[in-house]
C-alpha cells in the first residue's frame, strides 16, 4: 500500500492535495498530519473536519510548548531578527515538517506532500528539513506542480478552480474566512500579507489585526511588566515563576493590550522577491527587548559588539530554515556560553504602542555604581591623563605625515 503524510493546515490548497494524492498521485493511504504551533483553534477544527469529510487518517500534533522551548527560546538568545521584525513563521516551519518526519517514520511512509506554491520561503525550509531527516522518503509538491492539462502539460490552479475540484470531491469551501488576507500564525506571531497590502503604499486597516489594539484604543496609563530571565531565557513574568507556553501567551495579551508589536515592513524572501508583510507579535517584541537589555548588562563591549553579527547571521540561517545547519550550531555554542550569565530581571514600561526597557538587574551585572558615580573615591580620574594622550595615535601620526608629505 502506497502511503503519503500530507503536511496538512486544512486550508483550501492542502484540501485539494487529499483527492489529487489519490486520483493523479496513485496513493490509496493518505495520512493528514496539522501541526499546532499556536494557530487559532477553528484552524485546527477545520482541519480535523476536512480530514474526516475527505477520509484521511489524521493527526494533530500539539507541539506548541516544543514549540516555545526549542524554537522561541533559541530566537530569543539569538534575538532573532529578519529585517526588523521578531522571525516566526521560518522558526515554526521547521517543527511543522519535524513532526510530519516523525509520522512518516512511525507509519512507514513513501512519500511526503506539501502544499507550498513556488513563491514563497517555506519550500526551502519544509522540505531541507525532511530531506536532512529521511533523504530516503520521496516529497511532492501538487500546488507548485500545478494543475494536469488534457495533454499533459501544467499550470498554476486558479482559486475558483480549487473550489469547483473541491466541491466534486465533497468538500464545500465556499464560505472560508480567509480569502481577503493571506495569514500565518504561530504563537510567537502572525504575518499578514496578501489584498491590497499587496500596495505598499495602502495603510494596513484596522481588521487585519487581532492580536493588538489599535493606538487609540489603548488604556491611557501605562502598564510595567517584569521579565525574570536564567540562561537567556524567559522563566518568569511579575515575579510569578511560569511554564514557558503560558509565559509567552500572558505576554503576548498583556502587550497586544498596550497595542504593542505592530511592524510594517517590505522583506526579501529568498527567492530575491520583494514582498509587503505586516505581523504582529507583542510578546516577541517585549522578550526580545528585555533580553537584549539584559544582554547589555552581563557582557562585555567586546562581546555584544561580535554578537550583534553573530545573531545577525544566526536570523538568516534560521530565515532560510537552515535549522541543522553545522554553521547555525557553531553560533549557537557562542550565544549559549554568553546566555549563562543572562540572568535577572528587566522591567519594561509598556504604553500607547511602545515597549520601553525601564530597568534592569543581574548579580551578573559588569557595572558598578561606585565606578561610574561622579564622586567616586576608587576610580582617580587623574590617572586618565596618559591614556587620554595615546588616544588616536596613528591617527594623528596619518595626519603629521601628511602635512610633511605634501610639501
Ligand atoms: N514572510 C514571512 C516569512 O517568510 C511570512 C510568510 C507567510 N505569511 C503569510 N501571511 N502567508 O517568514
Amino acid at each position: 500500500m502506497a502511503t503519503v503524510v500530507l503536511v496538512y493546515s486544512g486550508g483550501l490548497d492542502t484540501s485539494v492535495c487529499i483527492p489529487l494524492m489519490r486520483e493523479e498521485y496513485g496513493f490509496d493511504r493518505v495520512v493528514t498530519v496539522t501541526v499546532d504551533v499556536g494557530q487559532p483553534r477553528e484552524d485546527i477544527e477545520q482541519a480535523e473536519d476536512r480530514a474526516a469529510a475527505l477520509g484521511t487518517e489524521h493527526y494533530t500534533v500539539d507541539a506548541r510548548a516544543e514549540f516555545v522551548t526549542d524554537y522561541c527560546w533559541p530566537a530569543v538568545r539569538a534575538n532573532g531578527d529578519y529585517q526588523g521584525y521578531p522571525i516566526s513563521t521560518s522558526i515554526a516551519r521547521p517543527l511543522i515538517a519535524l513532526k510530519a518526519v516523525e509520522v512518516a517514520r512511525r507509519i512507514g511512509a513513501d512519500a511526503y506532500a506539501h502544499g507550498c506554491t513556488g513563491k514563497g520561503n517555506d519550500q526551502f525550509r519544509i522540505e531541507y528539513v525532511m530531506r536532512t531527516l529521511t533523504p530516503e522518503i520521496r516529497i511532492i509538491a501538487p500546488m507548485r506542480e500545478g494543475k494536469r492539462l488534457p495533454d499533459g502539460s501544467r499550470e498554476p490552479w486558479t482559486r475558483s478552480e480549487e473550489i469547483e475540484y473541491a466541491k466534486a470531491h465533497g468538500l464545500n469551501v465556499a464560505q472560508t474566512h480567509d480569502r481577503i488576507w493571506s495569514i500565518d500564525e504561530n504563537l510567537w506571531g502572525r504575518s499578514i500579507e496578501g489584498g491590497r497590502l499587496e500596495e505598499p503604499d495602502f495603510a494596513p486597516p484596522e481588521e487585519i489585526f487581532q492580536w493588538t489594539r489599535g493606538i487609540a484604543d489603548t488604556p491611557d496609563d501605562p502598564a510595567l511588566v517584569t521579565i525574570g530571565f536564567d540562561n537567556g531565557a524567559p522563566v518568569s513574568l511579575n515575579g510569578e515563576t511560569m511554564e514557558p507556553l503560558d509565559l509567552v501567551m500572558r505576554v503576548n495579551a498583556l502587550a497586544g493590550e498596550h497595542g504593542v508589536g505592530r511592524v510594517d515592513i517590505m522583506e526579501d524572501r529568498m527567492l530575491g522577491l520583494k514582498v509587503r508583510e505586516n505581523y504582529e507579535c507583542p510578546g516577541a517584541v517585549v522578550l526580545l527587548a528585555a533580553h537584549r537589555a539584559l544582554e547589555a548588562l552581563v557582557s562585555t563591549q567586546g562581546e555584544l559588539k561580535f554578537k550583534a553579527a553573530v545573531d545577525r547571521e544566526w536570523g538568516e540561517l534560521a530565515y532560510r530554515g537552515l535549522w541543522f545547519d553545522p554553521l547555525k550550531h557553531a553560533l549557537e555554542a557562542f550565544i549559549d556560553s554568553i546566555q549563562e550569565r543572562v540572568v535577572g530581571e528587566v522591567i519594561v514600561r509598556l504604553h500607547k504602542g511602545s515597549a520601553t526597557v525601564v530597568g534592569r538587574r543581574s548579580p551578573w551585572a559588569l557595572y558598578s555604581e561606585d565606578l561610574a558615580s561622579f564622586d567616586s573615591k576608587t576610580f582617580n580620574q587623574a590617572e586618565s591623563e596618559g591614556m587620554v594622550k595615546l588616544h588616536g595615535m596613528q591617527g594623528r601620526m596619518y595626519w603629521s605625515l601628511r602635512e610633511h608629505l605634501a610639501q
